[in-house]
C-alpha cells in the first residue's frame, strides 16, 4: 500500500479567502461594482490567459515585469499563452477585436498573475479592481477615473491615503526628456549602485524609481520630465490638476513617480496608504495610455484606467483599523426540524423564493444539536418543526433575539409563516 501523502497547499504566493476575510471582499468588491455603475462603467470579463503577444506589445519586453515576472506556457497545440499580469492590455485587446461605441467606459475585477517574490502585500496571483475608458484623451476623463478610486478608497473606510500624481508627456516629449537625464546620469554613473552603474541605460526612466539611498541621492539632482513637458502635455496635465482641486481632490505632485509599464503618457497616479510599509504601499495605481491600441492593431484611442490590489486594501483596512462592515452576511432563518418531512424542505425553499436567508439543519440530528446550531448561525428567527407542529399543520416561530421569553415564541399556521416574520422584522 502507498504511504498516504502529505496535504496539498496552495501554491506558494497564493492565498485561500475564506470566511469571515471573504465576506469583507465581497463587500469591497460590490461597493467598487455600486460605485462604477454611478459613473457609468460597465463590467468587462476578458479571458485569465491571452496570446503572449498581447503581452509583448502591451508592456513591453523590455519591462521589467516581461523579463522576470510572467507565467508563459504552451498549450497542446503549441500556442504560446500567458497568465494575465495585468488588466489593461487585455481589455484594450477586447476593444480592439469588439470595437464597442466611444467612449468605452468599463470596470473589472479580475485576478492577475506575477513571478515574484512573496512577501506581505506582494503576492503570485493577486486580485485588481479596475476601470478603463477608451476613446478620449479629455482631460475631464482623467480626473473622473480618480474621483472614482478616490472616493472608493473613502467609501469603504480607508482615510489615510494620498494620491500622487505625475505626467509622463507624450511620446517625443518623453524622448527629448531621456536624451537630458541620459546625459545627466552619464555624468553620475560612478555614484549609481553597482547593478545600476551598467544598467541605467536599458530604461534610464525606471532608475527614477529606485528605492536604494545611493541611486535616490543621484537623482535627487536629475532634471524632471514634469520640467520639460511640451505646451500640449502640460496643458493637459494642468486642467487635470485644476479638475481635480475643483471637486476638492489633493494630490501630491511627484516627478518620480514613474510606472513599471512601457504603456504609460501623460497623467500617471498612485495611491499610498500610509498605514502600510513603504515598499508596499501602493493600493491603487494607473494612467494614461494613448498607443496600446494601436500596439494592438487596433485604430489610433486614447485610454486611461487604474488598476487597485484588493489585498493591499484589505491590508491597509485592517492597518488604520477599520471595522465598518460593507455587505450584510447573515442568516435571517435557521428551521429546525425534527420531522426529516418533505413539506418542512418546501418550507426552507418557499423562505429563500421570499427573500430570507434561511438555512436548516442535516442528518435528522436531535432538537438540542439543531437549537445549538440555529443559535449558532447567527439567525434572526428560528422556525420549529416538531412531529406536534407537523399534526397541527403548524410551525413554531421564535424570535432569537428577544429578551423576553414569553413573546419570543408564537405557533402560527404554515400560511401565515411569512406575515408572522414579516411583522417581526418590522419590530
Ligand atoms: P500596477 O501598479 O502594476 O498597475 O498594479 C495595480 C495595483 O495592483 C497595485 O497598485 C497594487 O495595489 C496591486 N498589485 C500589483 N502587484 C501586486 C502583487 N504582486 N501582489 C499584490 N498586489 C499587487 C497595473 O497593473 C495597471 N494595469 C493599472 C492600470 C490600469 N493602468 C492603466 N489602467
Amino acid at each position: 500500500m502507498s504511504e498516504p501523502s502529505a496535504p496539498f497547499r496552495a501554491p506558494v504566493g497564493t492565498h485561500d479567502v475564506l470566511e469571515p476575510a471573504s465576506a469583507i471582499w465581497e463587500g469591497v468588491v460590490a461597493t467598487f461594482a455600486e460605485r462604477a455603475y454611478r459613473y457609468g462603467f460597465t463590467l468587462a470579463i476578458t479571458p485569465i490567459f491571452e496570446d503572449l503577444g498581447v503581452f509583448v506589445r502591451g508592456i513591453g519586453e523590455q519591462s521589467e515585469m516581461f523579463r522576470n515576472e510572467m507565467y508563459v506556457f504552451s498549450d497542446r497545440a503549441d500556442r504560446r499563452y500567458a497568465l494575465r499580469p495585468e488588466g489593461t492590455a487585455p481589455v484594450v485587446r477586447a476593444f480592439v477585436q469588439h470595437h464597442p461605441t466611444t467612449p468605452w467606459k468599463c470596470w473589472y475585477f479580475a485576478p492577475s498573475f506575477r513571478y515574484e517574490r512573496p512577501q506581505k502585500g506582494r503576492y503570485r496571483q493577486h486580485y485588481q479592481l479596475g476601470v478603463e475608458v477608451l476613446g478620449t484623451d479629455d482631460p475631464a476623463v482623467d480626473v473622473e477615473v480618480i474621483a472614482l478610486l478616490h472616493g472608493f478608497y473613502r467609501e469603504i473606510g480607508l482615510s489615510r491615503v494620498r494620491l500622487l500624481i505625475n505626467s509622463m508627456g507624450h511620446a517625443a516629449c518623453r524622448a527629448h526628456y531621456v536624451e537630458l537625464l541620459s546625459i545627466y546620469l552619464e555624468e553620475h554613473q560612478a555614484e549609481l549602485r553597482d547593478e545600476h552603474r551598467e544598467l541605467w541605460r536599458q530604461n534610464p526612466l525606471r532608475l527614477l524609481d529606485c528605492k536604494d539611498p545611493a541611486c535616490a541621492e543621484v537623482t535627487s539632482g536629475a532634471p524632471m520630465l514634469i520640467d520639460h513637458l511640451c505646451d500640449e502635455c502640460r496643458s493637459h496635465f494642468d486642467q487635470v490638476l485644476a479638475g481635480l482641486g475643483a471637486i476638492g481632490i489633493k494630490s501630491v505632485l511627484s516627478p518620480r513617480l514613474v510606472r513599471g509599464f512601457d504603456y504609460y503618457n501623460r497623467t500617471t497616479f498612485e495611491f499610498a496608504a500610509d498605514a502600510l510599509e513603504g515598499a508596499q504601499n501602493a493600493i491603487g495605481g494607473g494612467g494614461r495610455y494613448d498607443r496600446l491600441a494601436e500596439e494592438l492593431g487596433g485604430p489610433a484611442t486614447s485610454g486611461i484606467g487604474f488598476g487597485a490590489g484588493v489585498e493591499r486594501i484589505l491590508l491597509a483596512r485592517e492597518a488604520e483599523g477599520v471595522e465598518t462592515a460593507l455587505l450584510k452576511r447573515t442568516l435571517d432563518v435557521f428551521v429546525v426540524d425534527t420531522t426529516g418531512d418533505e413539506s418542512v424542505a418546501a418550507l426552507v425553499e418557499a423562505l429563500r423564493d421570499a427573500g430570507y436567508a434561511t438555512d436548516r439543519a442535516y442528518d435528522r440530528r436531535s432538537m438540542k444539536a439543531q437549537m445549538k446550531l440555529a443559535g449558532r448561525s447567527g439567525a434572526r428567527v428560528a422556525l420549529l418543526v416538531g412531529p406536534d407542529e407537523l399534526d397541527a399543520g403548524e410551525v413554531t416561530v421564535r424570535d432569537l433575539c428577544a429578551s423576553d421569553f414569553a413573546t419570543a415564541q408564537q405557533r402560527v399556521t404554515r400560511a401565515d409563516v411569512l406575515s408572522a416574520i414579516e411583522r417581526l422584522w418590522a419590530r
